[in-house]
């Protein structure tokens, strides 16, 4: 693993923002770009305290693009992007990037990472799960595509939000091969 990675954190409009406004500030050591989505600021109204300031805090953390920047550097497989998060997915964008459909530049950089054969994650946020969503996360499964969805377990017994947030946000670094100790792992 290189020390310092290109690395796309995408917000789709799941439920769940914060664990991708998480996911943003543990990875502030790498070059990051961040894209969201317009669907995502609607959700984050709902799920954030002041999201215009999460917005602006995130927007400090790396180079940040409106997902219809479709002439984005990112957005071109020659710019080297290392890794990509969608965190959290919905199922909207999970059948995009499953269905190769790139009508904006968080499907399309997904898009790339396929083609190009780099490390992509998936984090979906839905339930309970259609036939046709498990079939979309089946497919891009068996092509390598790492799903982890946003799920925290209890048998490390969290006590906090903050908690649970970081179980998955340290699964999805553990994909990434980034040290952590963000859940304590069974032994
Ligand atoms: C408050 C709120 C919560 C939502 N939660 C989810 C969710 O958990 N999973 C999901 O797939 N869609 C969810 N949606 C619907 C998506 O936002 C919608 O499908 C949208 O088209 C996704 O667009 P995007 O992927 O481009 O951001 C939610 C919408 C709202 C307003």
């Amino acid at each position: 693993m290189k020390n310092r990675m290109k690395i796309i954190v995408a917000i789709t409009g799941a439920s769940g923002v914060i664990y991708g406004l998480e996911l943003a500030k543990k990875l502030k050591n790498h070059e990051l770009f961040i894209i969201v989505t317009e669907n995502a600021k609607k959700v984050m109204e709902h799920e954030t305290n002041n999201y215009k300031e999460e917005l602006e805090k995130l927007k400090e953390l790396g180079k940040f693009f409106e997902s219809d920047d479709i002439e984005a550097p990112i957005a071109s497989g020659s710019f080297g992007v290392d890794a990509m998060v969608v965190c959290p997915c919905s199922m909207k964008t999970l059948a995009a990037i499953a269905n190769g459909f790139s009508d904006n530049l968080v499907a399309r950089c997904s898009d790339v990472m396929i083609k190009e054969k780099r490390r992509l994650i998936l984090v979906p946020r839905e339930t309970p799960l259609s036939p046709i969503h498990l079939e979309n996360m089946l497919k891009l499964s068996k092509i390598g595509i790492s799903i982890i969805p946003a799920c925290p377990a209890f048998y490390n017994k969290p006590k906090t939000v903050n908690d649970m947030v970081n179980f998955v946000i340290g699964k999805i670094l553990d994909i990434l091969k980034i040290d952590n100790n963000l859940y304590n792992r069974w032994n």
